[in-house]
């Protein structure tokens, strides 16, 4: 088995903000899951540094794109590991390898005739060279960057014929109706389909900073193309070796609903005209949003996912993405939610949770746990929760997963103060009831701390090594499958006073 897990690979033209480690976190929780399980895991994040986004920063700032790009892919670069996160491979699609995997998928496209010459007609500024989207002309017919009046131009470019696969996107959304979620997002795709689909711009010809086009040297391709089909180049060269065929096609694409359009559409008709097998699933989620508006680079109101992880870490960073907004939806987030859900979840439920029980285990036998029976409760509480956290997983439901976890550490919670080890204690002829509690106890904490790993990484491994219990494969998450002899001290996982 293997799971192939991509975000999308983000713009240089700014640095790095919440937003997109929000995306980035998501694929690791799947990536780690999936490592649990036994598959063999490629995880692919990126940056795209082609095209006009790129290039119209790198001019506002008086510096040649590929400076920009060279400054800013660093730091998406130093993002991942600060973020706990565990990619296979960061690609670039400045990398020539890239580019030549472009170019020869391109023209395979046009080999097999959906490619034409044409004209494109459309607002242009003469100070950015470059045509201005309908959607990006602000206030009356001017230039968002230079405020100047736009002119109506004309450029010769190569086209794309989204056109003739119409009959097929619609043939694919009905055979296929997993291919992208959620359904509101299935609907979304499937019915701008519905709606026409005309043929789209492949190639600049007025721009310079891009892939060139193989064919005809004034021209480089416009850079969704290029930028699509780093998926599908990376396998060929992220490990010196060619993957594609061990990992083609992608398990799972995780976008924005920004990006929507470009992936549920376009993406699979390219692949479609290139003869390339299409992606399993394309999970859509939706926009972190702070007071009620989009978190962006352009209206600056980012929460900096490095203070946050300076301050509480990045498995506090990563939990509260996962667990406050629901995976697919838009949410709101605030520091005064994230330091809500620190306190009372992490620090409160998880952290506490363990330091009292294995303090109770130091305290009582000495830090040793007997073999014997567990709680038939506890017991029956557990029974079927791996099952039920793969499966959310399996369909890209981050959100529920952890939520079934989070039941399970509120139960351990009550467990506690039910069976209360500490009048236990006190009686001599109860020690057997201690044991089988505290090794009760200890065994569904590591059983949950195996399931949360993909979620906090850092913090499970160090609350698995304090039980002696380092197993990580997804099979050891049953109640029973593993034995903890000794537990040693542990110091808090989620301090309160930061
Ligand atoms: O679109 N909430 O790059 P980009 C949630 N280069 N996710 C957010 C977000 C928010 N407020 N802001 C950004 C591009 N994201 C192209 C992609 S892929 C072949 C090319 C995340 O830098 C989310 O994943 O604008 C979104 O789709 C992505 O960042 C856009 O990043
Ligand atoms: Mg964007």
């Amino acid at each position: 088995m293997s799971f192939y897990v991509t975000t999308p690979i983000y713009y240089v033209n700014a640095a790095p903000h919440l937003g997109h480690a929000y995306t980035t976190i998501a694929a690791d929780v799947m990536a780690r899951h999936h490592r649990q399980r036994g598959e063999t895991v490629f995880f692919l994040t990126g940056t795209d540094e082609h095209g006009e986004p790129v290039a119209d920063a790198a001019h506002a700032l008086g510096v040649e794109p590929q400076e920009l790009a060279d400054r800013n892919a660093e730091r998406f670069k130093a993002l991942a590991p600060q973020l706990g996160v565990s990619n296979d491979f960061f690609i670039r699609t400045t990398d020539p390898q890239h580019e030549a995997v472009v170019q020869e998928v391109l023209s395979r496209v046009r080999e097999n005739g959906f490619v034409y010459e044409g004209t494109y007609e459309g607002s242009y500024c003469p100070r950015c060279a470059d045509f201005k989207a309908e959607n990006e002309i602000a206030d009356g017919n001017r230039c968002p960057i230079h405020h100047i009046e736009l002119t109506r131009e004309q450029e010769e470019n190569y086209f794309f014929k989204l056109s003739a696969f119409q009959e097929r996107l619609e043939a694919l959304y009905a055979e296929r109706e997993d291919f992208v979620a959620p359904r509101s997002r299935y609907n979304e795709a499937l019915s701008f389909i519905r709606s026409g689909l005309r043929d789209v711009p492949l190639t600049r010809h007025k721009l310079t900073w891009g892939v060139q086009v193989p064919w005809d040297a004034e021209h480089v391709f416009y850079v969704w193309f290029d930028a699509l089909l780093n998926y599908y180049s990376a396998l060929s060269y992220a490990e010196g070796s060619d993957r594609t065929a061990e990992l083609w096609p992608a398990s799972y694409h995780l976008i924005g609903k920004d990006i929507l359009r470009f992936h549920t559409i376009y993406w699979p008709a390219l692949l479609m005209a290139a003869g390339i097998e299409l992606p399993e699933h394309i999970f859509v989620h939706g926009f972190l949003l702070m007071d009620g508006e989009k978190m962006s680079k352009s209206l600056g109101n980012v929460l900096d996912p490095f203070a946050v992880i300076e301050r509480f870490g990045a498995d506090a960073l990563r939990f509260y993405l996962m667990r406050e907004v629901p995976f697919g939806q838009d949410g709101s987030v605030s520091t005064a939610s994230f330091e809500l859900r620190y306190e009372s979840e992490l620090a409160n439920d998880l952290g506490n949770l363990a330091s009292r029980s294995i303090g109770m285990v130091n305290r009582y036998r000495d830090g040793a746990l007997s073999p014997g029976e567990l709680d038939a409760g506890l017991q029956a509480d557990f029974a079927g929760l791996r099952e039920r956290v793969e499966g959310h997983i399996d369909r890209a439901e981050l959100h529920l997963a952890l939520e079934e976890i989070w039941q399970r550490v509120r139960g351990l919670n009550r467990y506690v103060e039910e069976q209360s080890p500490w009048v236990l204690a006190k009686d001599e002829a109860r020690a057997q009831e201690l044991d089988r509690v505290l090794r009760s106890l200890a065994e569904g904490i590591r059983v949950v701390t195996v399931l949360l790993w993909p979620y906090l990484p850092s913090s499970a491994e160090r609350l698995l090594e304090a039980l002696g219990a380092s197993e990580l494969a997804l099979r050891s998450a049953e109640l029973g499958a593993g034995s903890i002899a000794q537990v040693s001290a542990i110091e808090s996982l989620f301090p309160k006073d930061l």
